[in-house]
């Protein structure tokens, strides 16, 4: 797979290849009727064949002239959306790999449609592109496919939709950067090696993020006990990583929180049998905030202020390790029985979010988590479970999440459910000593933490956050879920 992807300031003369997009009436659009002359009718031609139907993502190589032709299918024609759109960019780069073009020519003169205009169909079809395009080889040593080709230069023929093109690419880009930093293994992605991670992204932000690391003494001093605690067991320490977009007459400031648990063994209350193989990715909701300041600094650039916390640690076994039967209390006075040293995740988010409402101050808080297997039970991997508060704000996930493909579905978080939480001993537990709605057994835990007038939302992403099957765009694995969603609300966040 192509290795890097740019966008030719201009249409292309001579590309290797023509990317042409048609509708399952099978008629070439007008746009694209002139390539057709030279080749005598063989691309209208090959529309006509039986085995072409025209459905989305479907497409089809014509060797003709001296060009090739990669024809992709867009579905119906008043069905189309961003969804559609990015399954078609996937669909057209996996077919330009196949063929090894270096360069191509996107026909996209024409294609807005009622439902959606040609700018934001290109920033899909790019987005697409970007995302069908990621490979994770960082590990393969002996057995590395090289791709025919390394880069890939892309053209439109309506020089109008470059910016868009860009922006989809870019946005690609920062989910894949999650996405790789997902996948990256335990023993390498430690909670010292993602704080590395996270300073090297405010270096190369040129002074547009700042960022500040806690660790050792600092997180008995700030009383992050959840941290100390989960991490206590482990080689790697634990830390609380801050990473801040301040722009100059910043009104708002939203607190972006991600579960940074870089792997979760279960602790003392282990994990059995495969429950274990997968946890690397107990760190992806913090990877996908990494992956959204990434956006917010080179594309998206807000006008609010926005703060990201990663609570980072490793759930691990040792003698020292926490246990069930623990106490712990919390700065905000809460006071915590442990359980079940496997519900780990809501431990280390309390301290981010007491934290956080205590210093950042903040006017929303948005957290990412993959903190319960109940979720991926109840929803799967289509769309991530939300937890909100508050309605505007809730409106304003709902609608990034439409237009991003990153979807959410409301869960309820009622009274009853925060006081399946009070414990015996101490004010709550950490997780209910009966199976009943894990998922929303977790949001009513962290919402001890949230101050209470604030707008919260908590996004479970358990079941989307990797999948073990293909997704289009996506390929099994890792998905970036969240970084494209939390980029699309704050760049409209005053
Ligand atoms: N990281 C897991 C949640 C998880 C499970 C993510 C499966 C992806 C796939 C979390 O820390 C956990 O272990 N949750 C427990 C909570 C329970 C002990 C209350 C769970 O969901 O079983
Ligand atoms: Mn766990
Ligand atoms: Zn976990």
């Amino acid at each position: 797979m192509y290795q890097s992807i740019e966008i030719a300031p201009r249409a292309m003369s001579k590309p290797a290849a023509f990317v042409c997009l048609f509708f399952d009436d099978k008629v070439l659009r007008e746009s694209d009727r002139a390539l057709d002359k030279p080749v005598k009718g063989a691309l209208a031609a090959a529309l006509k064949r039986a085995e072409v139907s025209g459905s989305a993502g479907e497409s089809h190589v014509v060797d003709a002239g001296r060009a090739r032709y990669v024809l992709v299918g867009l579905g119906e024609a008043r069905k189309l959306d961003a969804r559609t759109m990015r399954q078609v960019g996937a669909a057209a780069v996996r077919a330009l790999d196949r063929i090894g073009a270096a360069t191509a020519a996107l026909q996209l003169v024409g294609l807005s449609t009622e439902a959606m205009p040609a700018e934001r169909a290109a920033q899909a079809l790019a987005e697409g592109i970007g995302l069908a395009a990621f490979d994770f080889a960082d590990f393969k040593a002996t057995t590395k496919k090289e791709g025919k080709v390394k880069a890939l230069k892309l053209g439109s023929n309506d020089s109008t939709l470059t910016t868009a093109l860009r922006k989809g690419l870019a946005l690609a880009d920062s989910t894949n950067f999650a996405r790789r930093l997902g996948a990256t293994p335990p023993n390498v992605a430690t909670t010292t090696y993602v704080a590395a991670q996270a300073q090297k992204l405010a270096r190369g932000s040129k002074g547009r993020l700042k960022c500040r690391v806690l660790k050792g003494p600092a997180l008995v001093r700030e009383k992050l006990v959840g941290l100390i605690n989960v991490g206590k067991a482990s080689e790697n320490p634990p830390c609380l990583i801050e990473l801040t977009w301040s722009p100059r007459g910043a009104r708002k400031t939203v607190l972006l929180v991600g579960k940074t648990i870089c792997y979760d063994t279960g602790g003392l209350s282990l994990k059995i049998n495969n429950g274990m193989k997968g946890m690397k990715y107990d760190k992806n909701g913090g990877m996908a905030v990494l992956g959204a300041m990434h956006a917010i600094a080179h594309t998206i650039r807000p006008s609010c202020r926005v703060v990201a916390l990663l609570p980072a640690a490793e759930n691990s076994i040792s003698d020292e390790a926490y246990r069930p039967d623990d106490i712990i209390t919390y700065l905000n006075g809460v006071s915590v029985e442990v359980t079940n040293t496997d519900a780990e995740g809501r431990l280390v988010l309390a301290d981010a979010l007491a934290w956080g409402c205590r210093k950042v101050k903040p006017d929303a808080i948005i957290d990412l988590a993959t903190l319960t297997g109940g979720v991926v039970v109840a929803l799967g991997s289509a769309c991530a479970g939300l937890f909100c508060n508050n309605d505007k704000l809730r409106g304003r996930i709902e609608c990034a999440a439409e237009g991003t493909g990153d979807r959410v579905w409301r869960l309820p978080l009622w009274e009853d459910y925060r006081e399946m939480m009070k414990s015996k001993h101490a004010d709550i537990w950490n997780s209910a000593p009966v199976r009943n709605a894990h998922p929303i057994q977790g949001a009513a835990f962290l919402s001890y933490f949230v101050d209470e007038k604030t707008p919260w939302a908590h996004i479970d992403i358990a079941g989307t956050s990797n999948i073990d099957s293909d997704q289009s765009p996506f390929v099994a694995g890792p998905t970036g879920f969240g970084v494209r969603l939390l980029a699309s609300v704050l760049e409209n966040w005053e």
